[in-house]
């Protein structure tokens, strides 16, 4: 019986009743972090009200909130119906991204420890709706799933809530979340997150909601949606290398411990090679400050090389979204899973000295970072966390092959498209041509080193010639840049399909 509480059971309605009882406009709070922890039902069932609306010649649109991105019966089936009017903080839909960078959604791409003062200060207006799942429902209060995010904020500000209280979910998560609700106190009345180590506990193991706003409980039974890990390939193994050789030679200098320092590691293929990488490593007694739980965690953690990992969401595949459904209450014991304010919180990211390390589109030679839009104009993901983590850790890292595209793009460019993370936050970059460690270096020294040490060597002599030119050209040689042509990188892939 997942449902103990006699009052809850009563609103148990099928999911094309509960998308009846929100309504046109509605700013909807929904649950969901990479694929994990997202109501299932609901969401499809509010598309299908749209489209059937639609064909009635009523209007409606929806703004939709989340922890991060979702799954195909979230963002996916919202999106498509071009009902979204509004979306935020992160998402990775094919759907929806074509919809944002088609102009049907507008989108805002915000750090995701920034939202919920955001919210709060309410520069997007009051929350009508939250749609949360829960894995039970509890006279102790309503447990999570596999995702925390932004559930605590979106259950305290909505005015109605619906719950969808899904069986899929191992029972086992009891125990595994820590719900703290003092940080949602607001400045200047907030006191120190008392987190001083990743295996701090803080909070409470359900959410506690007022049973008088909840309208609807929907039972499920749906997995998960993540998609699996592409298999390791040479060049994440080469990078996944270069970093841990880094590792070494921060603990030779005395600046790093010998279990390393709380781990960050981003979304993606990459960041899973280098936990990859840690499996066999050396190191013990890990721990893991994140954001995500990734299979190569699970590994880590399996192998007792990682003894805790705190995040707000998994993101695990299929097979490994499986196993810790088996294993769920022996998990509990290693993972936490916080409010994404509380996973990404500057303030513990920043005293712990956690290691950040995350993907990028691209980078330019004085070290800028480009995580979230290609040729200028269009959107990828969003940044997520990866500000959150960069800006506060001990040394961030950044990932990525050198080309992209077969060939036609380079990942290292005179100047970013966008920028995301400045030179003043991003420590180290690494491709797999090499690692360039670009701290305590001033601009044109960096220069050198990124283009040696990070660009394909297709590129570099192209890179060479553009600081020859922007150093005659400049106004000035603290950064020299050819203004005339710092982006024509760019501008030729946009003409010729190649940046060579
Ligand atoms: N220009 C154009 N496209 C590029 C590119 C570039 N310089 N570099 C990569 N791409 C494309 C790839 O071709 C690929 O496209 P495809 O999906 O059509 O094949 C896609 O971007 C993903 O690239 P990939 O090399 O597989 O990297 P990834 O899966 O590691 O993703 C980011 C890289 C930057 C998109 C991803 O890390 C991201 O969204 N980061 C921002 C959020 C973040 O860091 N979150 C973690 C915080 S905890």
């Amino acid at each position: 019986m997942r449902i103990a509480n006699e009052a809850y059971r009563s609103k148990v309605m099928s999911a094309d009743e509960a998308a009846a009882l929100i309504p046109n406009g509605a700013k909807i709070g929904f649950a969901g972090f990479t694929g994990s922890g997202y109501p299932k039902e609901v969401p499809v069932a509010l598309a299908n009200r749209i489209k059937a609306e639609r064909e009635k010649g009523q209007d409606f649109k929806i703004s939709a909130f989340t922890g991060a991105s979702t799954a195909p019966e979230l963002d996916g089936e919202l999106a498509a119906t071009d009902g979204m009017e509004f979306r935020t903080p992160y998402q990775s839909d094919p759907i929806l991204r074509n919809k944002i960078n088609e102009g049907v959604t507008y989108y805002t791409d915000i750090h995701l420890s920034h939202l919920h003062n955001q919210m709060a200060y309410g520069f997007f207006g009051g929350l009508d709706v939250a749609v949360i799942e829960a894995s039970a429902i509890t006279e102790e209060g309503v447990v999570p799933s596999s995702s925390v995010g932004m559930n605590r904020t979106y259950l305290e500000m909505a005015d109605k809530i619906i719950i969808e209280v899904n069986s899929w979910q191992s029972e086992g998560l009891y125990g595994m979340h820590d719900i703290y609700y003092d940080i949602a106190v607001m400045p200047p009345n907030r006191r120190a997150l008392p987190i001083n180590k990743p295996s701090d506990r803080i909070g409470d193991k359900v959410y506690k909601i007022d049973p008088a706003k909840v309208i609807a409980i929907v039972e499920t039974s749906d997995p998960d949606r993540n998609s699996p890990f592409k298999p390791l390939d040479e060049d994440s193994k080469k990078i996944a290398g270069y970093l841990l050789d880094f590792f070494e030679s921060e603990i030779k200098a005395g600046r790093l411990e010998e279990n390393l320092a709380p781990l960050q590691s981003g979304v993606g293929n990459i960041a899973n090679a280098v936990l990859a990488g840690l499996l066999d490593s050396k190191y013990e007694n890990m721990t893991s400050y994140t954001e995500v739980i990734q299979d190569g965690m699970v590994d880590l953690l399996d192998s007792g090389k990682l003894t805790v990992a705190s995040a707000t969401a998994f993101s695990l595949s299929p097979e490994y979204a499986a196993k810790m459904n088996d294993n769920a209450s022996e998990y509990a014991k290693k993972i936490i899973l916080r409010p994404q304010d509380v996973s990404n919180s500057p303030e513990a990211i920043r005293r712990m000295g956690v290691i950040a390390c995350n993907g990028m589109i691209e980078a330019d030679i004085y070290g800028n970072v480009n995580s979230t839009h290609v040729m200028g104009s269009r959107m990828m993901n969003g940044i997520g966390g990866s500000g959150d983590f960069t800006r506060n850790s001990r040394f961030s890292c950044f990932v990525s092959p050198s080309t992209a595209k077969g060939g036609a793009i380079s990942a290292i460019v005179p100047m970013v498209n966008h920028v995301d993370h400045t030179e003043h936050d991003v420590s180290v970059i690494i491709t797999e041509q090499g690692l360039a460690d670009l701290r305590g270096l001033a601009p044109r020294q960096r220069a050198k080193k990124v283009i040696e040490n990070c660009a394909h060597p297709d590129y570099r002599p192209l890179l060479e010639e553009y600081v020859e030119r922007a150093a005659k050209k400049a106004n000035g040689m603290h950064t020299p840049h050819d203004l005339s042509t710092a982006l024509s990188w760019h501008v030729k892939f946009l003409e010729d399909g190649s940046m060579k």
